[in-house]
């Protein structure tokens, strides 16, 4: 106990792999990530579960972890943008289809992007513009505008169907 912080107990499978720590009870699971795990795909910008750029997967659903705390995790499987690509380097096919598509600039907003898109894909994997576009509603980008980012979002589902018949 430090400064009157009650300190828990964390243990979850990260990105697969499994994790024992310890964590103050307040923190929350973006601060785990990056503070404590030196996981910094994942990025914090409004802290108030507006913008979407903190997204990762918990038990394969999106959640803001900016305001998700870190103990809520325990036992459950936490996905981040660290996870995404294979063993030997090869992006996932929406990291691959948001640099085809120019679907950034900055790229601040886009792990989170990718983290939702990756659930919408996951549960919906041929989903339509309109789908794509309500799915992401909550994920916020000041610089590309949203045009490029559906279509990687598109593009990823094609190569991904086309992968999944191989
Ligand atoms: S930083 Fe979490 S939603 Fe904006
Ligand atoms: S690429 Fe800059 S915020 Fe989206």
């Amino acid at each position: 106990m430090t400064d009157g912080m009650r300190i828990v107990a964390l243990k979850f499978q990260l990105n697969g792999k499994p994790v024992e720590m310890e964590c103050e009870a307040e923190e929350t699971l973006a601060e785990v990530l990056r503070n404590h795990l030196n996981l910094n795909g994942t990025k914090v910008s409004c802290e108030v579960q507006v913008c979407g750029a903190c997204t990762v997967l918990v038990d394969g659903l999106p959640v803001s972890s900016c305001t998700y705390l870190a103990y809520e995790a325990r036992g459950k499987n936490v996905a981040t943008i660290e996870g995404l690509e294979k063993p030997d380097g090869t992006l996932h096919p929406l990291q691959q289809a948001f640099i085809d598509d120019f679907a950034f600039q900055c790229g601040f907003c886009t792990p989170g992007m990718i983290m939702a898109a990756k659930a919408l894909l996951d549960e919906n994997p041929q989903p339509t513009r309109a789908e794509i576009i309500h799915h992401m509603d909550g994920n916020i980008c000041r610089c590309t505008g949203y045009v490029p980012i559906v279509a990687a979002v598109q593009r990823a589902a094609g190569v991904m169907a086309k992968e999944s018949k191989k």
